[in-house]
Formats: C-alpha cells, structure tokens, sequence
C-alpha cells in the first residue's frame, strides 16, 4: 500500500513518524528537555561532554536540540559522524569541517587545526567538536584526542568535545589506556530508555505533529505493547509504528489495537 493510500485512511496530514522532522518539531519531555539543558550548561563551561544511550533513543535528536539553542555568534559547532577513520584522516575531516585546507602530515594538520582553535579562542568563539557514533572511534584517534582539547586559556580548553555514542563508548573511556582523555571529560550523561508513559507521550507527540491524538488511532492495550515490544526506543517506536498504521489500513480497520501491534513486531522481529 502507498504512504499516501494510509495516510488518506486514517485521515493523517502527513507521514507521522518520519526522520524528516524540523527542530522545533522535537519532542522534548522535562527529562530530554533537563538533559539538553545539562548540555548547553557543560558547552557554556567549556567541558568536554560524553553522552551515551541504546541505539534509537534518541541521542542524535538531542544534539539537533542542543545546535538550535547555541547561540550561533559565540559557538561554533561542527559535527562529525564518520567515526571509523584513521587518525590522519579523522584530522583532515576536521581541517574540512573548519574551514581549513586539508594538510598531507598527520604533524600539519595538527599544527593547522590547534592553530585555528586559538584563533577562535581570540575572537571568543568558543569551537564545539561532536563527534557522533563514537564507539566506533579508532584507538590512535582517542590516543590523540585529549590533546586536541588541551589548550590552557584563561584555565579552560579552547575546544569542547562532545563524544556520543552506545553504553560500551563508556566502558572504553575507562580504559587505563584512555585515562588522559576520560579524566579530562567532566560531564558524562547517559539518555536511558524510556518509560511506558514516555511511549505514551511520544506517539502523542509525533502523531499530533501529523493532525491525530493517540487515543484517534491506538487503544491502550495497543500503546502498552508498543512500549513492551520497542522498550521504548523512540527509532523502534518509528518502524513498528508505521507498520501497524500500514497493516491497519491494509485490514480495513480504524484503529489499532495489541493483537495488531503483536503482529507488527513479529513481522519487524
Ligand atoms: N526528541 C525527539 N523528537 C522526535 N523524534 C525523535 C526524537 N528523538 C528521536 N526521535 C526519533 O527517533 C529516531 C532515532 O533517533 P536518533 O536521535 O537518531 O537516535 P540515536 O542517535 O540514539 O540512535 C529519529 O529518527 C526520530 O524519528
Ligand atoms: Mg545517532
């Protein structure tokens, strides 16, 4: 069945649980919206920030809400989310991502990147490096990274990191070999899966983006064994969300209900 025949069924204004979704369209309950503030307070503080959280729920939105509450003229945020490179490599995306010509020597690009970090740290911007996915970081480059963020100035370093990635990225910090790094990294956050009435507030969230209430198109049973079948993990949440909308509409049914629900993750499992 096309998107648009479902949607048409259920009389929704457009695919509710899309990736494409505007910042101001996040859901941020009291616990995301404390951690975002948590957040922005450890980038004002220039320190450096590890977040971790299962995969889906949610931690590369939480930083879409963090860029849209910096304000643009003091920080400058540059993201990167290929984690996999090699050290050289890895400092040559962050010449790119600064704006700098890519140098040839692991040597110069060092010299270049700390270079325009001072540079910043003169005109007072402060420089926020985010590095997503970072569990998947090579070794050399987290051997390398604490350096990166060293600069004494006024005794606070002159670049932020913030590395996110799944629960293990914490594990690794731990490390003995990545003490320099881990000591240096001062606020450490996890976003923990959600609660069922989280899921609750979600579907509410995203289905009212698209012109629905929950309660329109799901019973409570069908809203308890989402919870139970995506322990709330908001991108599960997603998949499972859209096939039982599918599914629904296929069947002829208006709402949905957890038998549904059951069959939408079984076919998803
Ligand atoms: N705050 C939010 N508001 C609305 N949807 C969200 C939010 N956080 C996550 N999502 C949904 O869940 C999906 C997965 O989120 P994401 O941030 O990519 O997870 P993670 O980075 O933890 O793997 C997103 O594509 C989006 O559809
Ligand atoms: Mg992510």
């Amino acid at each position: 069945m096309s998107s648009a025949a479902w949607l048409r069924h259920f009389g929704l204004s457009a695919s509710p649980f899309s990736k494409d979704l505007d910042d101001h369209e996040l859901w941020l309950p009291s616990r995301r919206a404390a951690l975002v503030g948590d957040l922005l307070e450890a980038v004002h503080a220039r320190q450096h920030i590890l977040l971790t959280g299962e995969p889906g729920v949610g931690k590369t939105c939480t930083l879409r809400a963090l860029r849209a509450r910096l304000p643009a003229a003091d920080f400058r945020l540059t993201y990167c989310h290929n984690a996999t490179l090699g050290r050289r490599d890895f400092y040559r995306q962050l010449c790119l991502a600064l704006g700098l010509a890519p140098k040839a020597t692991a040597a110069a690009v060092f010299y270049a990147v700390s270079g325009h970090i001072e540079l910043l740290g003169k005109e007072r911007v402060h420089p926020v490096f985010l590095l997503d996915e970072a569990h998947l970081l090579h070794q050399d480059v987290l051997d390398h990274l604490h350096v990166l963020g060293n600069y004494e100035w006024d005794q606070k370093p002159l670049l932020s990191l913030i590395l996110v990635g799944l629960p293990e990225l914490e594990g690794r910090m731990r490390l003995a070999r990545n003490r320099s790094l881990w000591s240096r990294v001062h606020t450490r956050l996890r976003l923990g899966d959600a609660l069922p009435e989280d899921t609750a507030e979600y579907l509410a969230s995203r289905l009212g983006t698209a012109g629905k209430t929950a309660a329109d198109l799901f019973d409570s049973g069908a809203i308890a064994m989402l919870h139970e079948a995506t322990l709330g993990r908001l991108r599960d949440i997603d998949r499972i969300g859209t096939d039982c909308l599918r599914l629904a509409a296929r069947r002829g049914l208006s709402r949905i209900d957890a038998a549904l629900v059951q069959t939408a993750a079984q076919d998803a499992a």
